[in-house]
C-alpha cells in the first residue's frame, strides 16, 4: 500500500522555548505585510464573513493596526458603500453644528444646550463660514434678542484649514494658535468640516491605526469568482478598497485561477489576495495568475464542515508550511485562514511562516461584529455562521430569487458550514489586545523581536494527546 503522509494542525505541536534577551513583551514588534505591498501593524485580518466583517468592525480593526475584509454577501452597491464608509475622512467631525448670523443669542443658546455643544459655526445662506459663536461669547449677555453676528468672532479673526487637512497638520495648527477648533473651509469660503482638539487627542490614543497614503483607514473587500465579480471588483476599487480578496472555497479550481488572472489584468494596480488553497501547487498556480498574497485553509474554520461533508482538506499547520515554502520562492506572503482557536495558535501559524492570520469565530463575539445578538438564560451571545452554511445560502437565494418558496430553496442546499452562537466578548479592541498579547508573549519566549525572527527561531515539537491535555488549564474545585 502507498504510504500516506502525516499532516498536522496547531494542537499537534508546541513551540520550544529558547534563551531570550527580551525582558518585556513591549520590546517585540508584530508588524508584517498582508500582500506584496500592503503593511499592517499587527498580523490580524478579519474574515470576509457576514457575521464577522462589515464597515464597523473594519474601522475598529484598522484602529488596532490590522485589516478587515468586507464580506460579499450583499449587492455590489451595498458592499461598495461599506468600503466607502471605512474610507471616509474620519478626522473631520461629521455633524458640524451651525447657525445663521441673523438668529438671536437666545436661539443660539437653546441650540447649544439641546445639542450639548459649546460652540456653533456661523454660516450664511450659501454655506459660507462667517464666524464662530462659543458659550464664552454668551456669558453675561443680557440682551438675548441680540443677533448672533454681533457677538460672534468674525471670519477674519478665525484660523481655518482646507478640506482634507490631516489630523497631524490640525494638531500643529491648533497647538500653534492655542485653539480648540479648526473649521475646514474650501476655496469659495464654504464650511466643509471641523477638526477639534478632541479628535486629535482620540487619534493619539490609537497610535497603531493603519492608513493609506491619503490618511484614510485601510480596508479590504471580497469578490467571488463567478458572475458579477469583475464589475464588483471595479466598484470596490472605486470606493477605495486597498485590497481585494477572491473568496472561493476551492481556490485551486480553474475558474478561480481564471478569475484571479482576469481581475489582475483589469485592475493591475490593486493588491489581490487569492485563495483558498492548501497545497504548494495551488499556491503556485494562483501566484502565476497574479495573486499578491495567498489565503491558505481548506476546512480548518470553526464553522466549516467541508472536511466531514466532502472528505477533503489539509490540517492547517501542514497546509501553511507547504504553501509558505512555495510562496516564499516568489516573495508572496501567506494568510493562514481559519482554525485559530486560541491566541497561541497565532504564534504557531506565524512561526510556520504565515505573514498574517485570518480570524472568524474569535472576532464574531465582539461588540462591533455584524452578527445578531441573542440572549440565552440571561447571557448574551452573537450568531456566527459559515459562509457555506444553509442559512447563508438560503439568504442569498432569497435575494436572487425572491419568488421561490423557502422549502424548495432549503431542500436544494448541501451545506459545508454550520451556524452557532459565540459568547459576547466585549469590544474588538479588548479581544485583539488579548490575541496580540499572546503573540507578543510567544515571541519573547522565542527571543524574537520581529516576526521574521519568530520564524527563524521557531522549533516545533509534535506532542501526544496526553501532552495536549497537560497543556490545558485544569479547572480547580
Ligand atoms: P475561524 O476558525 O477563524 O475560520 O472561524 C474562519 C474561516 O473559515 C472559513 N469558512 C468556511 N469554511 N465552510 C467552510 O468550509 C464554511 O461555511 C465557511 N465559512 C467560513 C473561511 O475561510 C473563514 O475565513
Amino acid at each position: 500500500m502507498r504510504e500516506i503522509p502525516l499532516a498536522l494542525t496547531y494542537d499537534d505541536v508546541l513551540l520550544v522555548p529558547r534563551r531570550s534577551s527580551i525582558a518585556s513583551r513591549r520590546d517585540v514588534d508584530p508588524t508584517t505585510r498582508l500582500t506584496r505591498r500592503l503593511r499592517l501593524r499587527i498580523p490580524i485580518v478579519s474574515a470576509n464573513m457576514d457575521t464577522v466583517t462589515d464597515a464597523r468592525l473594519a474601522v475598529a480593526l484598522a484602529h488596532e493596526g490590522g485589516i478587515g475584509i468586507i464580506h460579499r454577501f450583499m449587492t455590489i452597491e451595498e458592499e461598495a458603500a461599506e468600503v466607502a464608509h471605512v474610507k471616509r475622512p474620519e478626522d473631520v467631525v461629521r455633524e458640524v453644528h451651525t447657525i445663521g448670523p441673523e438668529r438671536t443669542i437666545s436661539e443660539a443658546s437653546t441650540q447649544m444646550a439641546r445639542s450639548g455643544v459649546s460652540s456653533l459655526l456661523v454660516i450664511d445662506r450659501d454655506g459660507a463660514l462667517v464666524g464662530i459663536l462659543t458659550t464664552r461669547d454668551l456669558l453675561f449677555e443680557e440682551n438675548l434678542e441680540r443677533k448672533v453676528r454681533e457677538r460672534m468672532t468674525p471670519r477674519g479673526e478665525l484660523v481655518t484649514g482646507p478640506p482634507g487637512t490631516s489630523l497631524e497638520d490640525a494638531r500643529r495648527i491648533l497647538h500653534e494658535h492655542r485653539l480648540e477648533k479648526l473649521p475646514l473651509v474650501d476655496g469659495e469660503g464654504r464650511l466643509r468640516g471641523l477638526i477639534t482638539s478632541r479628535d486629535v487627542l482620540r487619534q493619539a490614543r490609537l497610535p497603531r491605526t493603519v492608513r493609506d497614503e491619503r490618511g484614510r483607514l485601510l480596508v479590504g473587500a471580497a469578490i467571488g469568482a463567478v458572475g458579477d465579480y469583475v464589475e464588483r471588483a471595479v466598484a470596490l476599487v472605486e470606493a477605495g478598497a486597498d485590497v481585494l480578496v477572491v473568496d472561493i472555497a476551492h481556490g485551486h479550481a480553474e475558474h478561480a485561477i481564471r478569475a484571479t488572472r482576469e481581475v489582475k489584468q483589469r485592475l493591475p494596480s490593486v493588491e489581490l489576495v487569492a485563495g483558498n488553497v492548501a497545497t504548494a501547487e495551488g499556491t503556485r498556480d494562483l501566484i502565476e495568475a497574479g495573486a499578491d498574497a495567498i489565503k491558505v485553509g481548506v476546512g480548518p474554520g470553526a464553522a466549516c464542515s467541508t472536511r466531514v461533508v466532502a472528505g477533503v482538506g489539509v490540517p492547517q499547520l501542514t497546509a501553511v508550511m507547504e504553501c509558505v515554502e512555495e510562496a516564499d520562492r516568489q516573495g508572496v506572503p501567506v494568510i493562514a485562514d481559519g482554525g485559530i482557536r486560541q491566541a497561541g495558535d497565532i504564534a504557531k501559524a506565524l512561526a510556520a511562516g504565515a505573514a498574517t492570520v485570518m480570524i472568524g469565530s474569535l472576532l464574531a463575539g465582539t461588540e462591533e461584529s455584524p452578527g445578531m445578538t441573542v440572549v440565552r438564560n440571561g447571557a448574551r451571545y452573537k450568531v456566527y455562521r459559515g459562509s457555506a452554511s444553509s442559512a447563508v445560502a438560503i439568504d442569498r437565494m432569497r435575494r436572487e430569487r425572491p419568488e421561490e418558496q423557502f422549502d424548495e430553496l432549503a431542500a436544494g442546499v448541501v451545506p459545508e458550514g454550520v451556524e452557532f452562537v459565540v459568547p459576547h466578548k466585549g469590544t474588538l479592541g479588548e479581544v485583539v489586545h488579548q490575541l496580540v498579547g499572546g503573540l507578543r508573549s510567544g515571541m519573547s519566549y522565542l527571543n524574537a523581536r520581529t516576526l521574521g525572527e519568530l520564524r527563524a527561531n521557531a522549533g516545533f515539537l509534535r506532542i501526544t494527546e496526553a501532552g495536549w491535555r497537560e497543556s490545558l488549564p485544569l479547572p480547580g474545585d
